[in-house]
């Protein structure tokens, strides 16, 4: 008699902790560096699913499991596969759920401790911020396989580091180091490997401590401004600036700054 089929086990490559008001959400597939496959890119979706109603969270840091990457890249096994029409799928969800992440609520800073290739450097580019450490390598090394970027990186890193930056980079698929991507304004801070999980979260807690809706509309605020006029940008401003002044945050900030106290913010 055959045995009952089982369900197969889940996959579970991104794990997900909250304290102190910081999630960490962590990838974790080191056999091969934290490449992302689809089954990656579904957990990282799910667990940011899961985040975006979660009161107690007031940032978050996205990272890589091991001493020596971050995410090497999509996978290039799974890459090899594909045809013209998974290939456009394959972008396509990538690029949602990056999307996901770069339009969170709250401010999510790359915690960035070794390679961010490919995928990975165009994963750590839709997050807000960038911490590396000292032995971080970023590049998009796609045209050496035959692609391009297909995340969001032929977009994002221009508006990162300029067009000149961005053409020499993904032209040449070279790779740099944490040092150069600072110097270029790819990553916000660099740290040593030791100190980076440590830093990246006070990094956020720093941001954590601030009003949680002044957050999310400066992040709206900025975003929408990249994708539109300048005048359309200023409307946008001001509507949310003027909602802003409707928000308990405001009164409480305000009324700590004149009371000499630290505020105390509630998100509403
Ligand atoms: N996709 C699939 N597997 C990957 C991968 C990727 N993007 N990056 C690394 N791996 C795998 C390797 O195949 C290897 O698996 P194996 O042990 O089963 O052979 C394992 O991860 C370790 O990588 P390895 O190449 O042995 O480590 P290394 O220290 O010598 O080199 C890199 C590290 C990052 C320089 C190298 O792995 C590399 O160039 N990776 C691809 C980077 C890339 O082009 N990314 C963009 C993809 S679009």
């Amino acid at each position: 008699m055959n045995p009952e089929p089982q369900p197969e086990p889940a996959v579970e490559y991104v794990r997900l902790d909250v304290q102190d008001r910081i999630a960490t959400v962590t990838i974790d597939r080191q056999e091969k560096l934290n490449a992302l496959n689809p089954d990656v890119i579904r957990e990282l979706g799910e667990a940011f699913d899961d985040l975006r109603d979660r009161e107690d969270v007031g940032a978050v840091v996205l990272t890589g499991a091991g001493e020596k990457s971050f995410v090497a890249g999509a996978d290039i096994g799974v890459l090899a596969e594909m045809d013209s029409l998974t290939g456009v799928e394959v972008s396509r969800q990538g690029q949602e759920v990056f999307r996901a992440i770069e339009t969170f609520p709250r401010p999510v800073i790359a915690a960035v401790g070794g390679f961010a290739l490919g995928g990975g450097c165009e994963l750590a580019m839709c997050c807000h911020l960038r911490v590396a450490s000292d032995n971080a390598v970023f590049g998009l090394p796609e045209v050496g396989l035959g692609i391009i970027p297909g995340y969001g990186g032929t977009i994002r890193l221009a508006r990162l580091v300029g067009l000149g930056r961005a053409l020499e980079l993904t032209l040449t698929g070279m790779k740099i180091d944490a040092a150069a991507a600072e110097r270029m304004g790819l990553v916000n801070r660099v740290t040593t490997r030791e100190e980076l999980p440590e830093a990246a979260r006070k990094l956020a807690g720093k941001i954590a401590r601030n009003g949680p809706v002044a957050l999310q509309k400066a992040l709206e605020a900025i975003y929408h401004g990249i994708d539109t006029s300048t005048a359309e940008a200023m409307n946008f401003e001001s509507s949310l600036f003027g909602l802003l002044a409707s928000t308990d945050d405001m009164r409480e900030g305000m009324t700590a700054f004149l009371e000499k106290r630290r505020p105390e913010f509630r998100g509403s």
